[in-house]
């Protein structure tokens, strides 16, 4: 049995922000980072946190996939930006739900969250340990962000994005994931620092650090080369693929990968421009937003890819 999506689900906050918002508090423009990015507004958390949005969207996708909380055997949390280091994500969503069946863990694999998420569920599901899994992405990236460093702060977004799996004939075919440690300083953001009663530090940096054209080169170079080995191994042509659903860091990012793969642009859906770089929850985003839209059909085949933190990587073929 494989993986297969039966329901998606997103939330954001209330809180829109547009880039000319931002020109006002900071010294950029809408002209820039629409040029260099895409990004035309983000919501921005006020009233919410990491796991009312991530409620949110994961009881929309269960109702999107016509199944009870109670039926579920897994959850799965992507995220770098939860409420509380303790208790973790997924048991506070497990709790919101009542679905007190479920185990529950989390995965800090930064934006190539939901990937990791969804090839660790294909494999409990491979292997006949669960059933019905919830998978979601949920950050506030909000809260890590230097809002003085307008070269990463303007990217970035908050929100959920979720999606229900069942046990199916059909479903995710394969999956490739990557990790360069060495490569890690790129993006990074420090955790609390080692205070105890024979040491005591100060949090000087407690907020992401980016090297922008860094993190830029190695996605443009790495993702298109993991769809292409996804594929081969899947024995499916890029020509088959119905849409290519990618991590939304950057939409020039997004064009330079299309271009890559030799595929048009009207096959990879984009929500950026709304929401920002959401990070693990951007893929299950724009899953969402197509699912809405009535452009998915049973049968499509689809590519979920995309890169983050770490540095890391990955890439699943499947059919929707
Ligand atoms: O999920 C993964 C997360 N990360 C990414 O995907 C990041 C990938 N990288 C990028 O998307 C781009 O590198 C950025 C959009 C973050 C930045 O674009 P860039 O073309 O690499 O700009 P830069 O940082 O090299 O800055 C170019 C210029 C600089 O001015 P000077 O030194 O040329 O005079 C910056 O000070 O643009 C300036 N700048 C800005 N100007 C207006 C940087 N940020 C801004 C800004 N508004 N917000």
């Amino acid at each position: 049995m494989l993986a297969r999506i039966m329901g998606t689900g997103m939330a954001i906050p209330k809180l829109r922000v547009t880039n000319d918002d931002l020109a006002k508090i900071m010294d950029t423009s809408d002209e820039w980072i629409t040029e260099r990015t895409g990004v035309k507004a983000r919501h921005l958390a006020v009233e919410e946190g990491t796991s009312s949005l991530a409620i949110e969207a994961c009881k929309k996708a269960l109702d999107n996939a016509g199944m009870d909380a109670h039926e579920l055997d897994l959850i799965i949390a992507a995220t770098v930006t939860p409420d509380h280091l303790l208790p973790f994500l997924s048991g506070e969503v497990q709790a919101g739900l009542d679905a007190m069946q479920a185990a529950a863990f989390d995965m800090v694999v930064g934006c190539s969250g939901y990937l990791y998420a969804i090839s660790v569920a294909n494999a409990y599901v491979k292997s006949g340990m669960y059933r019905n899994i919830l998978i979601f992405g949920a950050e506030t990236l909000s809260r890590i962000m230097n809002w003085e460093d307008r070269s990463s702060c303007i990217l970035f977004g908050d929100g959920a994005g979720a999606t229900v799996i069942k046990a199916s004939e059909e479903g995710v075919i394969c999956s490739v994931l990557g990790t360069d440690g060495k490569a890690g300083p790129a993006l990074g953001c420090e955790a609390r620092p080692l205070q105890n009663p024979y040491v005591h530090n100060e949090w000087d940096y407690p907020y992401v650090k980016m090297a922008g054209q860094e993190v830029y080169k190695f996605a443009v170079r790495t993702v298109p080369r993991s769809i292409n080995e996804v594929l081969d191994k899947a024995g499916i042509s890029a020509d088959e693929i119905k849409y290519f659903v990618i991590h939304q860091a950057n939409l020039r990012m997004i064009e330079a990968i299309a271009k890559r793969l030799g595929q048009s642009m009207d096959k990879f859906p984009a929500c950026i421009q709304e929401t920002g770089n959401v990070s693990a929850a951007s893929i299950p985003m724009v899953l969402d937003k197509i699912n809405r839209e009535g452009k998915l059909e049973r049968g499509d085949k689809l590519v979920f890819a995309g890169f983050g933190a770490g540095l890391t990587w990955g890439a699943s073929v499947l059919t929707w």
